[in-house]
């Protein structure tokens, strides 16, 4: 079986957020079942340095008046395909944005991507590889089941998966001839959305299945307050609709062989404790009598990070601490910093981007906090599992599916990973880091709680399963 991923952001090359290490994850975790997939994704400035070896496989002498060619290349044992096209991505910026916004050709320079998968998937590329299935993430990849479909797909069939209906790639009706649709594809049931384009709305139209990253996110992908608009449409789909929950790679995330810390197991958590004083003095953080909580995220609305205002007064107050590290708007920045400010001794706050510092937090945190309004799966929570670091989750997308929260009953059953909380506001989010700090006060209990969330399975052996079937079936 092949598979052709094809995405904006793949770890270790390019990574903004949760999207760029689950496609850097499936390969690896799939090829063990027999599915040899390849990843696609744009050569941004770097990319084709990165890779070192590469191999011309694919050109196109006037996409979007560029010299357009696909390169191929391997990191560890992937094989990447990289999107050469200067102009449209070698930029003074992030994939998406630069110093002034969000850069304006983003249609078309993912269309290009889209594209260029379409082609190669349908005809194969110059090393003979051809795929079975395309695999489409997001919107940024969402016109390349479209193309498969306006224009011809060699029998090759499509999966669409939704990381998150927030971003839908939108943009001017007026751009369908731009964006190399059929006057056709102008009709509510494909690309118009309220009299513009969505490029995610046309490839979850036109792909032959559906995937999201949650089985509770599938569910309520379908309710307006979640699907934002597309409820409708996934609605009608549900039958093609499949909710698989994301892993853990855990050659990147583990206790037990992280590089970037002291590595410990779930029998000696006295090397955690050593992290946990090692974080400490490098927040400068003075004695945390009560949990400390880590905080690894955008910030971001649907992260619901404002909501923590609400509850640290209290959360202080009883002991507790707080490191937090993210980038995002800066009303939360600001408010990150001036809690800091209040609180020098338990608050610690790191803004920017930092993968080392994201481990050494994960191992020295006691708690996770992942309050989001919204989570269609969550990385964070999953591996505060594996660290024994409990998370503290919203219960809402796949934070629900993957944390048991503690009650009575589970705690009894000893089958508690953490503690959750609804509805979604800052007074049901300060009860939560009440009952963390009762929890961890308990010394009865706060061993069990933190072993228990340490065996929970957070790997990629089942969700690989479930792609690997959908795949095989699709292909049948
Ligand atoms: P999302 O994709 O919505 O941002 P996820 O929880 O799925 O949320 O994934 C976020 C990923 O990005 C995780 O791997 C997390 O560790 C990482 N991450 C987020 N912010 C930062 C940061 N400031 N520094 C380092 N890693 C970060
Ligand atoms: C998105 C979602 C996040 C998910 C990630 C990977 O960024 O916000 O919940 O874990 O994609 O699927």
């Amino acid at each position: 079986m092949r598979v052709l991923s094809v995405a904006s952001e793949a770890v270790p090359l390019i990574k903004t957020g949760g999207l760029a290490d689950v496609v850097g994850a499936l390969p690896g975790a799939l090829a063990p079942l027999g599915v040899d997939q390849r990843v696609m994704i744009p050569a941004y400035s770097g990319i084709l340095e990165s890779l070192g070896n590469v191999q011309e496989v694919w050109a196109d002498w006037n996409l979007y008046g560029s010299h357009v060619r696909l390169f191929k290349g391997r990191v560890g044992t992937t094989t990447v395909l990289a999107l050469d096209a200067p102009q449209m991505f070698h930029r003074d910026g992030g994939p998406y944005a630069g110093a002034q916004g969000d850069y304006w050709d983003n249609p078309e320079r993912f269309a290009a991507l889209s594209w260029a998968a379409a082609e190669v998937a349908r005809d194969g590329m110059g090393d003979g590889w051809k795929p079975d299935i395309l695999h489409a993430h997001d919107w940024q990849a969402g016109l390349a089941p479209a193309y498969l479909h306006y224009y011809g797909s060699g029998g090759v069939k499509s999966v669409m998966t939704i990381h998150n209906i927030a971003f839908q790639g939108v943009t001017d009706g007026g751009r369908l001839e731009s964006l190399r649709l059929p006057w056709h594809a102008w009709h509510p049931d494909h690309a118009e959305y309220h009299g513009n384009i969505s490029t995610l709305k046309i490839g979850l139209a036109l792909s032959d299945a559906i995937t999201t990253v949650s089985p509770t996110y599938a569910e309520e992908l379908m309710r307006p307050e979640f699907g934002m608009g597309l409820q409708g449409l996934i609605a009608t789909r549900a039958g093609a609709l499949h909710g698989i929950l994301n892993g853990v790679d855990d050659t990147v995330w583990s206790p037990e062989k992280d590089a970037y810390i002291t590595t410990y197991t779930s029998r000696t958590l006295d090397k955690k404790a050593e992290n946990r004083a090692a974080l400490i003095e490098e927040f400068g953080l003075g004695d945390v009598p009560g949990p400390l909580a880590v905080v690894v995220s955008r910030l971001t609305w649907q992260k619901g990070i404002d909501l923590l205002s609400e509850a640290l007064p209290g959360f202080i107050a009883d002991g507790g601490g707080l490191v937090l590290l993210g980038s995002g708007e800066s009303s939360l920045e600001q408010a990150a910093l001036s809690a800091a400010q209040n609180w020098p001794d338990r608050i610690g706050v790191r803004i920017g981007y930092d993968e080392a510092l994201s481990h050494r937090m994960m191992a020295g945190g006691d708690a996770v906090l992942v309050p989001s309004r919204f989570e269609p799966c969550g990385l964070t929570q999953m591996y505060g599992l594996k660290y024994g670091t409990v998370p503290v989750v919203a219960a809402t997308g796949g934070l629900n599916d993957t944390v048991i929260g503690a009650t009575p009953a589970s705690l009894g059953a000893n089958a508690a990973t953490g503690v959750t909380f609804h509805p979604i506001d800052g007074i049901a989010l300060a009860n939560a880091l009440r009952r963390l700090t009762s929890l961890y006060r308990d010394r009865a209990v706060w061993p069990h709680l933190v072993k228990r969330a340490m065996r929970a399975d957070v790997s990629w052996d089942g969700p690989a399963k479930a792609y690997a079937a959908l795949y095989g079936s699709l292909a049948e």
